[in-house]
């Protein structure tokens, strides 16, 4: 196993990759980039492996974004364990990581930066309602990130999210095409603990009664799924309903939403309207690929549980 260079400055990360691009010998080779903020889990570790077996050579970065927390608190808790997340991108393969600080990444913070990039509307729903101002400060991040570690053409980049944030993915899939950025923006389904919880960085903050607690989530999205497979009616305020009453979690939001454009669509809908949904963010011309079949819809949840908040996601098929 070798430890990849960890580079903290633009121009250094930028040589090196161009110097590795290089040296591959190839024409028109394939970098794949994951994205992070670091505490790295095997959903992690899932991405480096996707994009090591598509790419010719993979490229990680870790950097706790501070623009994308609406909470001071909240960012001074998030997680850090570089050493552990450097040993892990060795363990999967990753060939060079870029990990700035601060200071790096937005000059004269929190005075900078003065310029800054809007998910517009499509950042303002759900957890950007709650959030206001998260996506935001996530496509300015990650414009910022394409923009340093997007290799010299002919090389292309791949960049690679997971699914756990859907909300996410639709709206780097649309910064990408709406600002023509130099990526391609590839989703991997989210992974789970054997009692179905999405693995965060932010579960490490829960003991193990809130952990069991959160699962309450994932079994509220599966009898969704379970339901809409079986072509029974969704009854979505009763699961939600129930949800909100499960020990432990306090629900902000239940929704169908139609996977690209975010909006709110009505279980009916599913069940019965063909062709009523735009299908997958990578229906969008340039957008992802993903997992949510098209024509469903996507059900979204959040809830806070113990000290954090927690999202979570399913595609629901259409009948
Ligand atoms: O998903 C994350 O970890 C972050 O939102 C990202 C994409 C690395 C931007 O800070």
């Amino acid at each position: 196993m070798t430890t990849p260079p960890v580079l903290t400055d633009s121009d250094a990360f930028r040589a090196a990759l161009a110097a590795a691009v290089s040296d591959l010998g190839i024409e028109q080779p394939i970098v794949g980039l994951v994205p992070t903020m670091g505490a790295l889990h095997s959903g992690h570790a899932a991405l480096v492996d996707a994009a090591r077996a598509e790419s010719d050579l993979v490229i990680a970065s870790i950097f706790v974004n501070p623009l994308q927390f609406n909470d001071a608190a909240d960012y001074a808790a998030y997680p850090r364990s570089m050493a552990d997340d450097v040993a892990l991108l060795a363990a999967h393969g990753v060939d060079l990581v870029f990990a700035p600080d601060v200071q790096h990444m937005y000059p004269g913070y929190p005075d900078g930066p003065l310029i800054r990039v809007s998910a517009g509307e499509l950042g303002r729903r759900w957890e950007g309602a709650s959030r206001p101002g998260h996506f935001d400060g996530v496509v300015t991040v990650v414009a910022k990130l394409f923009s340093i570690m997007a290799p010299p053409a002919p090389a292309r980049l791949q960049a690679w999210f997971g699914e756990k944030d859907a909300e996410q993915v639709a709206i780097v899939s649309r910064l990408t095409r709406d600002l023509s950025l130099p990526a391609e923006i590839r989703a991997l389904p989210t992974v789970r603990d054997d009692g179905g919880l999405a693995l965060s960085s932010r579960n490490q903050r829960l003991s193990e009664a809130q952990l069991d607690d959160a699962r309450a989530i994932s079994r509220t999205l599966s009898a969704l799924r379970s339901r809409a497979r079986e072509g029974l009616p969704l009854e979505l305020d009763r699961l939600r309903a129930e949800l909100a009453e499960a020990p432990g979690v306090e629900l902000d939001y239940l929704v169908l939403v139609d996977p690209s454009t975010l909006r709110e669509v009505s279980p009916h809908d599913v069940l019965t309207a063909e062709g009523v949904f735009h299908g997958v963010p990578g229906s969008v011309p340039g957008g992802v690929s993903g997992g949510v079949p098209s024509g469903g819809a996507l059900a979204l949840a959040a809830a806070q549980v113990g000290p954090v908040r927690l999202i979570d996601n399913m595609p629901i098929p259409a009948a």
